[in-house]
């Protein structure tokens, strides 16, 4: 088993990483542990495993995980249903009679699986690993330790030929373990700073209009802390506000209108999802009127 601990990720064209996020993707391939990456939704865990890949070449994998996700399924499967079929064709052809002898045509391998044989070090991703149930982290314990698991079926030890560098991305819906938690390297990706964010947009949108851009954070990030939102806008929705913005073609001074007033801009519905914010906002708006 090999780790390429030379290769650096310093973020790309298309990812701003910050200097601490740095550290901790390099510190997972030097450890070689999984690197555990928490954040609200929309901070860009996920494009950080997809961004980390392309720039240490490495091919990525992707385990989406769902509430019903089980831990096995990202070893392997067997396909029972099929082989059954096919012994049942098997008096039909030579071809299907030879191929249900062997059980091996039957498993399907998971995504840990392909990243173990893998012929070079991948980058594994597995996403959002809170939705699972509890017990899913745990049963992946000793196949992220050792990086090996044993197939009964076929009775074959499959273990890493090169040590995979894993994401595993978490919105903290959930309480991971603490045996899991043992064996990763943690990252929070806070909500970036207003320096880090016009980083981010300009990689988006490299010839932003500055007065629009300013106008745009200057409303996101008030909207950001008004007291007692549910939902507070994230990373992905100002990039969807302002490309509507431009697609609009929205003047600055519409965006944020003069002085410390708080109005509800134009297109809110990319900025707030529910109508609980959205009746808030609409009721401090009022109230700041009736003050004056
Ligand atoms: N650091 C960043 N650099 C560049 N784009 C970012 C960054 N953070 C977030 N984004 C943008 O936000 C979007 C959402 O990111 P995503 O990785 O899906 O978030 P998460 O997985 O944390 O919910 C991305 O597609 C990208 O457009
Ligand atoms: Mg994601």
């Amino acid at each position: 088993m090999s780790t390429t601990a030379n290769a650096k990720f310093e973020g790309t064209d298309r990812y701003v990483a910050t200097p601490d996020l740095m550290l901790a993707v390099n510190a997972a391939l030097t450890l070689g542990r999984p690197l555990l990456v928490k954040g609200e939704p929309g901070t860009g865990k996920t494009l950080l495993a997809e961004e980390a890949a392309r720039a240490l070449g490495r091919p990525l994998l992707q385990w989406h995980i769902k509430s019903t996700t089980k831990a096995q399924q990202g070893l392997y499967e067997y396909d029972a249903v099929n082989r059954l079929r096919d012994s049942q064709l098997a008096g039909v052809s030579d071809d299907t009679a030879r191929r249900v002898q062997d059980i091996r045509n039957y498993i399907v391998q998971g995504v840990l699986w392909q990243a173990f044989v893998a012929d070079e070090p991948v980058v594994l991703l597995i996403d959002e690993i809170d939705k699972a149930d509890i017990e899913f982290p745990n049963d992946l314990l000793r196949e992220i330790d050792r990086m090996e698991f044993y197939c009964y079926e076929t009775r074959e030890l499959v273990r890493a030929r090169h040590r995979p560098l894993v994401f595993i991305t978490s919105n903290n819906e959930k309480e991971l373990p603490d045996a899991f938690l043992r064996r990763c390297f943690f990252h929070y990706i806070k909500f970036p700073e207003a320096e880090t964010l016009r980083r981010i947009v300009a990689v988006h949108f490299p010839g932003l209009n500055d007065e629009l851009l300013a106008a745009a954070l200057q409303t996101f990030l008030g909207i950001r802390q008004l007291p007692g939102l549910k939902k507070k806008p994230s990373t992905s929705e100002l990039l969807d506000w302002l490309r509507l913005l431009m697609a609009e073609g929205v003047p600055a001074a519409e965006i944020a209108p003069a002085g410390q007033e708080l109005a509800v801009p134009p297109l809110a519905g990319a900025l707030i999802k529910n109508e609980q914010d959205q009746a808030l906002f609409e009721k401090l708006v009022q109230m700041q009127r009736h003050r004056r």
